[in-house]
């Protein structure tokens, strides 16, 4: 245990001023509605799949998972190119490739949207909040001095029409990413709603229970 003391305290340490650099607060993130709908998770995972994971990871993820969010055997077969269908979306190449490019390994997505104050409004602000300074340099008003490069392009596009379609992709990766981080979420408010449906019907039938005892006893 002694052995790991200094080894723990240097993950400690990296963690602590990773998150700081990537600190920034919840009310500067956009007010951008992200819906659970199958076609946005849908679109959301074509585009992480196509623009994200040269990069990143989703280890958390496997191919298979696609499945629950409206994909078909054939499309989900398509996504996974030659990986297995019960493989996680993970592939080993990216760490050497990132480390040397970047000097660090790109957080793994599967979680990212919970790990994040905000959530997916976080990813969403995150890639929409490219910009060029004054002497052509690109940076990141939500993380100032990212080591990402502005994948979609933000900050090079002008026209408005063509800043609406990236912002449309960066929310639909958001909402997929939101997904991956919590992929029971929706199953648990159908849950909800059933649990309320069955205490609604349940008071109503010991609310007439009790009147049926009440009028017995009242008619002895
Ligand atoms: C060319 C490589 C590359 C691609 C492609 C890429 N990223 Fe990244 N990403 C990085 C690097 C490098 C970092 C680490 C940045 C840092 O810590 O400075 C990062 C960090 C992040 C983070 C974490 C930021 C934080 O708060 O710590 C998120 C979220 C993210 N990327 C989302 C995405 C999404 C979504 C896509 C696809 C649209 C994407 N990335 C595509 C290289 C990439």
């Amino acid at each position: 245990m002694r052995a790991m003391l200094p080894s723990l305290m240097a993950l400690l340490c990296v963690m602590s001023t990773y998150d700081l650099r990537a600190a920034s607060p919840s009310s500067s993130l956009a007010d951008v509605e992200l819906s659970h709908e199958s076609e946005n998770l849908k679109r959301g995972a074509q585009f992480v799949l196509s623009m994200c994971t040269g990069c990143h990871n989703l280890t958390y993820v496997k191919y298979r998972e696609l499945l629950r969010i409206g994909f078909n055997h054939q499309e989900v077969a398509e996504l996974k190119g030659d990986n297995d269908i019960n493989a996680p979306i993970f592939s080993p190449d990216i760490v050497e490739m990132t480390k040397s490019l970047f000097g660090l390994v790109p957080p793994d997505l599967s979680l990212i949207a919970k790990a994040r104050e905000g959530k997916g409004r976080y990813i969403y602000t995150l890639l929409t909040s490219y910009h060029q300074n004054e002497d052509g340099s690109v940076d990141n008003s939500v993380f100032p001095g990212i080591r990402m490069p502005d994948v979609l392009s933000y900050s090079s596009t002008t026209d408005d029409q063509d800043r609406k379609v990236l912002e449309e992709q960066a929310r639909d990766a958001a909402v997929f990413l939101e997904w991956t981080a919590d992929p029971h979420a929706n199953d648990r408010r159908t849950m909800g709603y059933y649990v309320m449906g069955y205490l609604i019907v349940f008071t109503f039938l010991l609310w007439f229970l009790k009147r049926r005892t009440w009028s017995q006893l009242e008619g002895k």
